[in-house]
């Protein structure tokens, strides 16, 4: 597990846009595509502001890039709570991929159970070659330790047979809709996952996460394990409670 203490929430959107532009250059270069997953939620939002900017905008191949969501809200994609919606304004507007190569979960199908079914069969066929293996996938958390739309007692963090399922508005989900996730089958086979968390209010959660400490075992982001990398970016406010022995990796970048 990597660790890496940002100053700020500004530094640490600046810091993972290189890393980011990073990763696109290497999976282009080894494997022709660069197969990214996209975090929900407002945390990631100043990274994908970067990303469609100078210098970054330029220097990722968007013509080779593929984008997924780690999960969507069941709202139609210009509703205010769309995670597609705050993703497209803030990076996908500005760079413009081609069309085919953002994959879109519907939120506004009417039954997210039949869309659920179908972005798994989507993402099989485009992963053809084997497991869903992502590149990179960029995860939030929340203060009760879920990932994507994978909260904490969810049915959904069982199923093994399953890359992508619909869940219900789980008693803590903020908002409180029914959600569309990527599973643990479909995250863990990554080649990198980065968890993005910034603020006080998530120190608690982080500390236990990056410890081990606590009800860490039950939170839904403490079962994310990936078979590559797994990198855990913070800032300073959401890393003050982490133990002591983290204090060398506080305020730097490997
Ligand atoms: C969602 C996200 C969710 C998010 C966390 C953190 O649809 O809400 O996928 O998992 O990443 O709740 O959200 P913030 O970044 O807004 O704190």
């Amino acid at each position: 597990m990597l660790l890496s203490v940002h100053p700020d929430p500004s530094a640490l959107a600046a810091d993972l846009a290189k890393l980011v532009a990073e990763r696109a250059g290497e999976a282009i270069t080894a494997r022709g595509r660069f197969n990214l997953v996209l975090a929900g939620g407002s945390t990631p939002l100043e990274l994908y502001r970067r990303l469609a900017a100078e210098p970054w905008r330029g220097r990722i191949d968007w013509q080779r890039t593929h984008i997924f969501f780690s999960d969507e809200r069941c709202v139609a994609p210009d509703h205010a709570l769309s995670n597609y919606g705050a993703i497209h304004r803030a990076l996908l507007a500005r760079v413009k991929p081609p069309k085919a190569n953002i994959h879109r979960i519907r939120g506004e199908w009417p039954d997210p159970a039949e869309e659920a079914m179908r972005f798994e069969k989507h993402l099989r066929a485009h992963f053809a070659s084997g497991e869903a293996a992502f590149d990179l996938v960029l995860l939030g958390v929340g203060a009760d330790g879920h990932t994507a739309s994978l909260f904490p007692g969810s049915e959904a963090l069982e199923a093994t047979g399953r890359l992508v399922m619909a869940v219900p508005p789980g008693p803590r989900a903020d908002p409180p809709l029914e959600r569309i996730t990527l599973t643990l089958a479909a995250i863990n086979p990554a080649r990198m996952v980065m968890f993005l968390a910034t603020g006080s209010a998530k120190a608690e959660v982080i500390a236990r996460l990056i410890s081990g400490t606590g009800e860490a075992a039950e939170y839904p982001a403490a079962r994310v394990r990936p078979a590559g990398e797994l990198w855990w970016h913070l800032d300073t406010a959401v890393a003050e409670k982490l133990p002591a022995l983290y204090a060398d990796r506080l305020s730097s970048m490997p």
